[in-house]
């Protein structure tokens, strides 16, 4: 991580949900997507119970306990081809960008893949997101050519 961001973040996984934690989302995920709702508390700990996600926070120490700066989550699972994991819904608050906090959220999501056995971890991110394109590049994330489908619940 760059600079001062490295002595002040830390990259923690989430094992209980606070009020703290769903203000902090509320104020994170429009910053990620205008169409999807920010979770409520009921859905943060669904996540936190779920054994294959793994939701990663960023918390600032400088901004004491309600300092959460960004957040990533990692979904790790078994197919028949092996242990694979996803990485989704990546965000840093505006104020934090540029630091080096998304990077570090990654690096921490990429360690515990490879801990829980993952032979590859796959993301997606459309072409207009700039910073987050050029970050999972530098990181190691290649290109894949496929066609990336998706089915919508209508209604
Ligand atoms: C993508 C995101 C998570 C990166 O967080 P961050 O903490 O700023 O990440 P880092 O500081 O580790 O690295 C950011 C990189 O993007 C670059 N960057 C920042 N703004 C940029 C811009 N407008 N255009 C191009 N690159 C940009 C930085 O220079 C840095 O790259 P470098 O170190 O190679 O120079 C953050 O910008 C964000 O939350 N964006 C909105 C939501 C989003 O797009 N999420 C990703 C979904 S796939």
């Amino acid at each position: 991580m760059k600079g001062e961001g490295r002595q002040t973040v830390r990259i923690e996984e989430v094992i209980e949900v606070c009020p703290g934690l769903v203000a902090a989302f509320a104020r994170l995920i429009p910053q990620l997507s205008r169409s999807s709702p920010p979770p409520g508390r009921a859905e943060l700990e669904e996540m936190v119970a779920c054994p294959t996600t793994n939701l990663l926070v960023a918390q600032d120490a400088r901004l004491g306990s309600d300092g959460l700066v960004g957040a990533l989550t990692l979904a790790v699972f078994r197919i028949p081809t092996g242990v694979r994991a996803w990485i989704e819904d990546v965000v840093v608050d505006e104020s934090a960008r540029g630091r080096g906090v998304g990077e570090a959220l990654t690096a921490e999501a990429l360690r515990r893949a490879a801990v829980a056995g993952a032979r590859t971890v796959d993301l997606t991110s459309r072409s207009s997101r700039e910073a987050a394109n050029r970050l999972y590049r530098r990181l190691g994330f290649a290109p894949r050519e496929t066609n990336v489908y998706r089915w919508e619940q209508s209604g």
